[in-house]
């Protein structure tokens, strides 16, 4: 059942309520988790940065004592993270019928893209969303969404018309529909996986392929794409070991998609890992795998958004990101008050913290 939400002023804000959806500031690093219960320390964070309103659960409300009901105001507004939420909420839907056997229905994953791609070029909005931290059990859930919103963005990024955006956003959509076939306990299995359970875990790229055929309503190339995103170019990849060339480009542009949702994942912001070193990652660690021309549109744009972030160095000095390196996404040029601290040259500073 959908929890009861309002939105109220930080001002209004008492110790004991709890969020209803994860925080962000205005750089998108999540601040507080969805479902965080706010103390005197969080409320006082939130007014320093400058974040007027949040939304918290009405029960956590209600249970707060002396709680003066008036300056609630109910959120009717289509804020992009509500929207967002009720997203996950359809597929969730979506992907629970299918593990309970029910034919995969092309409407709802029709009606999910549809939304996506009418959002007017909301790209900010967007990544913030999608840097949200998730919970476990919802991984799959929020990795859907994610997959998809970001292979709609690449497409668009590398100008490719309307119907390969749509195709991009339904593929990265579906491309892990298949792990609902398989056990549960291996998908939420915490430790690392046995040999055969890592060799059942990936025929969900299959299980994926079988589940979107079966529906003829769906473009073929989309199908071919569920069951290839993760081939790799050097051909090491499965279930075929098809080199890149013979990997269609939905293919190619989810599995970037993919590659970044996975890695930002579980990163938690306090615990000092910043976008910049995920980026510096994925380019350092994906040659021979992905298609570079893919990951160039993807970090070349992504990290633009970056520019103007306030990041805290190991100096102890707080700086602002002016210009990225090309070379090492991980050290930009920062602002120091009136010097411009370029990182890639000077390498005793590093970035410690994302503000
Ligand atoms: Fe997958
Ligand atoms: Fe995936």
């Amino acid at each position: 059942m959908h929890k009861k939400r309002f939105i109220i002023s930080v001002d209004s804000c008492k110790p004991g309520m709890r969020t209803a959806e994860a925080i962000a500031n205005r750089y998108g690093a999540i601040i507080l988790y969805e479902n965080t219960v706010l103390d005197e320390h969080a409320i006082e964070h939130l007014r320093n940065i400058g974040i007027r309103s949040i939304p918290v659960f009405e029960e956590s409300m209600i249970s707060v004592s002396g709680v003066d009901q008036d300056w609630a105001i109910t959120h009717d507004g289509q804020s992009f993270n509500i929207k967002y939420e009720q997203d996950v909420h359809a597929m969730k839907k979506t992907l629970t019928d299918i593990s309970t056997g029910k034919r995969l229905n092309k409407d709802a994953t029709d009606q999910i893209v549809n939304t996506m791609i009418s959002r007017p070029a909301e790209n900010r909005n967007m990544i913030d969303a999608i840097m949200q931290i998730r919970t476990i059990d919802e991984y799959t859930y929020y990795h859907c969404m994610n997959v998809s919103m970001l292979s709609m963005m690449i497409a668009r990024w590398m100008n490719l018309d309307e119907a390969m955006v749509k195709k991009c956003a339904e593929a990265g959509l579906l491309h892990d529909v298949g792990k609902a076939k398989i056990p549960p306990e291996i998908i939420n299995k915490p430790g690392k996986l046995t040999d055969s359970e890592f060799a059942l875990m990936k025929r969900h790229s299959e299980y994926g392929y079988m589940i979107v055929t079966e529906d003829r309503n769906f473009d073929h190339q989309v199908a071919l794409a569920v069951l290839t995103h993760h081939e790799k170019m050097d051909g090491s990849g499965y279930p075929m070991g098809l080199t890149g060339d013979r990997i269609n480009q939905i293919a190619r542009i989810v599995a970037v998609a993919d590659i970044f949702d996975a890695m930002t994942a579980n990163r938690v912001y306090k615990d000092k890992d910043t976008p910049f070193t995920v980026f510096q990652l994925m380019q350092q660690d994906s040659f021979g795998v992905l298609d570079p021309l893919v990951l160039n549109a993807f970090l070349h744009n992504i990290t633009h958004y970056y520019v103007g972030s306030r990041v805290r160095l190991s100096t102890g000095e707080v700086g602002e990101v002016v210009f990225m390196n090309r070379m090492d996404f991980s050290r930009p040029v920062v602002k120091v008050g009136d010097r411009f601290i370029d990182l890639a040259v000077t390498k005793s500073i590093s970035i410690v913290e994302f503000l």
